[in-house]
């Protein structure tokens, strides 16, 4: 059916990412997973062909570009990934942003394509921007939120809301990130209408990662 989701992004952290991939995913393993959340790894393009053969996470890449296999130096098809069998792409992240053209290019040939993309959005305008582009998933991410202590879902419910009534409409659904930390913070997030959440530092950084996942598993699960 629709299951919810958690996209953990791997970022380009020393601790999830080229040597420390493979440890890294395989810490992972073992989440019990009864309610099938559906658990996403979002890996750096330098890293994909690595997660793919070594764990049997889902993998999406952390960026796409718009362009068809051709002369394209340094850039990433979506055919590209399709062919290593990576069927989605964090797209717009807070950290790399690339401006309504290029995310209107990319969902074009993704529609094309059957290639998910998560866009994500740093306001409620942005959101309503790009929810009639009808991605699978809509990210909100309040930038300054990013990384620190302080989760999304503490610091402005009202917007995750207004993100999620935004979204309805085009029947997109909502994840929310920056500063996940816990089950409680997971829990809020579907309980404030998302489908799930997007989280790193709270799982990259932390000395337990499995135990973090599974907290995070445990919150949305709870909320079902
Ligand atoms: O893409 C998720 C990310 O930007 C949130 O980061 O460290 O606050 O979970 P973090």
């Amino acid at each position: 059916g629709n299951p919810h989701t958690v996209i953990v992004n791997l970022k380009n952290y020393k601790e999830s990412t080229g040597q420390n991939l493979i440890g890294f995913l395989g810490s992972l393993k073992g989440i019990e997973n009864e309610k099938n959340v559906r658990i996403i790894m979002a890996v750096s393009p330098l890293d994909l062909v690595n997660a793919k053969k070594y764990s049997s996470y889902e993998i999406f890449s952390q960026t796409v570009d718009p362009v068809p296999k051709g002369a394209f130096t340094g850039k990433i098809p979506i055919e590209g990934l399709l062919e290593i069998d990576v069927k989605g792409s964090l797209v717009n992240h807070s950290e790399n942003r690339i401006g309504s053209e290029k995310i209107e290019s990319i969902m074009g040939i993704s529609k094309k394509l059957n290639f998910e993309t998560v866009i994500c959005v740093e306001s409620l305008e942005e959101a309503r921007r790009y929810a009639p582009m009808k991605p699978e998933f809509i990210a909100y991410e309040p930038p300054e939120l990013i990384g620190g202590e302080v989760s999304v879902t503490t610091a402005a419910p009202s917007i995750i809301r207004d993100v999620v009534d935004a979204c309805s409409g085009s029947d997109v659904k909502v994840l929310v990130g920056a500063g996940v930390k816990n089950a409680d913070d997971a829990n809020k997030s579907i309980e404030l209408g998302a489908h799930g959440v997007l989280i790193a530092s709270g799982i990259v950084k932390s000395h337990d990662p499995l135990k973090s996942l599974k907290g995070i598993i445990q919150g949305i699960t709870d909320s079902c």
